[in-house]
């Protein structure tokens, strides 16, 4: 079985993980001093959120070079005894990758313009993921984004495109990368033809602006699978594919026929959290895979509301995502509770105005004494990390960082939580109880917020003790 099939993945962001050179904002030299922590916990690779250079309005999605580090992250030095800690360790090493825009910042924007979208008037009702209308004015021109203005989508109908961003893989591949995160993958393809998305029934004032119209003519166009063949092709077999992909069940699932190891699925992010919701979401999404199809869960990421703040229930929740079947990806700080963080408004950074993003990107809570930083933060630590931190909680074996730890171990030592099949046992008002195998029974009590394994062949032993 390949690596990422029995490993769980945890998401850092390098801003906020371990600042080193005390400017308040974390680097690549910070990641690579806390590499043994998440040895320790037991996961098995590490996805890097952008570390490029990057003019930073949208804080490394926005890439002005894919092939150097920003001096605010290091330098590929760094990178370079990253990767050789993190392979000694036997860690994998998953970076982010950015094909569907860079920097308005990039030297293909002026050197290179026929690189990107163009129209000499706005041509259709498109809209951007961030707000507002998706072309901008450029001179007498007009240019797509489906982010920021400051970040121009590229053309990938064209060969020279296609062929400079293979090259950006090969790169990141040679210099020692497991595999890729695919940044707004669904984005990569516009219509040809430009037509207008069409009106969503039931939007209405106040919610996200983006949603007023369907996405059709914009996300997950036909030809997304024939890139994905060509990354495929460029990374090898051995590496892994993942790509971010925010897709309905059954459109997401098709991604796997071209290549792609694994879809993420963040359906877990928007379902409502009650045995019944989880239960028909897994049902669903086990009854949509393809044959060989492997599965992943995501509970968090750099985007969305922190899980114990939106869920309230962190036990249960690490039950869940660590005993479905497929690899679970974790949020760096969610195994320690970390919850959103109150962001007063004038340290308030995000581009992003509808889904400030903010609140879950706070520094990593180490210790009471915020060893994240000898400065100033770039963004607030939580009010409670002096509480909830790994040095409090990482003795503790009632702590969730335990628990945490625990169960990712749990997961190597039994062969059925790992690929056992899925099957509900009762999902009602309280309790959601599902059999992974043979051999293992799950409970989760969402009423309690806590969960519990037994292993049901041998009369019900628990096998989750402490
Ligand atoms: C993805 C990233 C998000 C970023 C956007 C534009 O959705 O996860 O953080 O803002 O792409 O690159
Ligand atoms: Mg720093």
């Amino acid at each position: 079985m390949t690596w990422w099939r029995h490993g769980a993945i945890y998401q850092v962001y390098p801003r906020s993980f371990q600042d080193s050179d005390g400017d308040g904002t974390g680097d690549l030299e910070g990641v690579r001093r806390r590499l043994p922590y998440l040895q320790w916990l037991g996961v098995d690779g590490v996805w890097l959120s952008p570390f490029y250079r990057s003019p930073m309005a949208d804080f490394g999605y926005d890439v002005s070079d894919h092939c150097d580090v920003d001096p605010a992250f290091g330098t590929l030095e760094d990178f370079d005894a990253l990767a050789a800690d993190a392979h000694r360790l036997g860690l994998k090493l998953i970076l982010d990758y950015v094909p569907n825009h860079t920097s308005i910042e990039h030297p293909w924007f002026r050197e290179h313009p026929e690189r990107y979208l163009w129209a000499d008037a706005v041509p259709n009702n498109w809209v951007s993921v961030f707000g507002g209308p998706a072309w901008e004015r450029h001179g007498d021109r007009f240019y797509y984004h489906a982010y920021l203005p400051e970040q121009p989508d590229l053309d990938w109908r064209r060969d020279d495109v296609r062929t400079a961003m293979l090259d950006v893989l090969r790169f990141w591949c040679e210099r020692g990368a497991d595999g890729f995160r695919i940044d707004a993958l669904r984005q990569l393809f516009k219509d040809d033809r430009r037509r207008d998305n069409p009106l969503r029934p039931g939007w209405h004032a106040g919610d996200d602006p983006y949603d007023r119209l369907i996405p059709e003519f914009t996300t997950d166009r036909p030809e997304v699978q024939d890139a994905i063949r060509a990354f495929r092709e460029t990374v090898g077999e051995e590496r892994l594919l993942l790509g971010e992909l925010y897709l309905p069940i059954e459109r997401l699932v098709a991604y796997y026929a071209s290549g792609l190891d694994m879809p993420a699925n963040l359906h877990l992010l928007s379902t409502p959290w009650t045995p019944r919701d989880v239960a028909a979401l897994v049902e669903r999404y086990e009854a949509a895979l393809p044959e060989d199809a492997w599965p992943n869960w995501v509970l968090g990421n750099h985007d969305r509301p922190r899980l114990a703040s939106r869920v309230g229930q962190p036990r249960a929740a690490a039950y869940l995502l660590l005993t479905l079947r497929g690899t679970p990806t974790l949020y760096y700080g969610d195994e320690l509770g970390m919850r959103d963080v109150d962001i007063a408004p004038d340290r308030r950074v995000d581009p992003w105005a509808f889904g400030n993003r903010d609140p879950c990107r706070t520094p990593m809570q180490w210790d009471a004494a915020g060893s994240f930083t000898t400065a100033q933060p770039w963004l607030p630590f939580a009010p409670d990390h002096a509480t909830v931190n790994v040095e409090a909680q990482r003795e503790d074996p009632g702590s969730l960082l335990s628990l945490y730890r625990r169960l990712l171990a749990l997961r190597r030592s039994e062969p059925d939580l790992l690929s056992g099949a899925y099957r509900t046992l009762e999902a009602d008002d309280r309790v959601l109880r599902f059999a992974r195998g043979d051999s293992i029974e799950v409970t989760i009590d969402f009423e309690s917020g806590d969960g519990s394994i037994v292993r049901s062949a041998h009369g019900r032993e628990g096998v989750n003790k402490r």
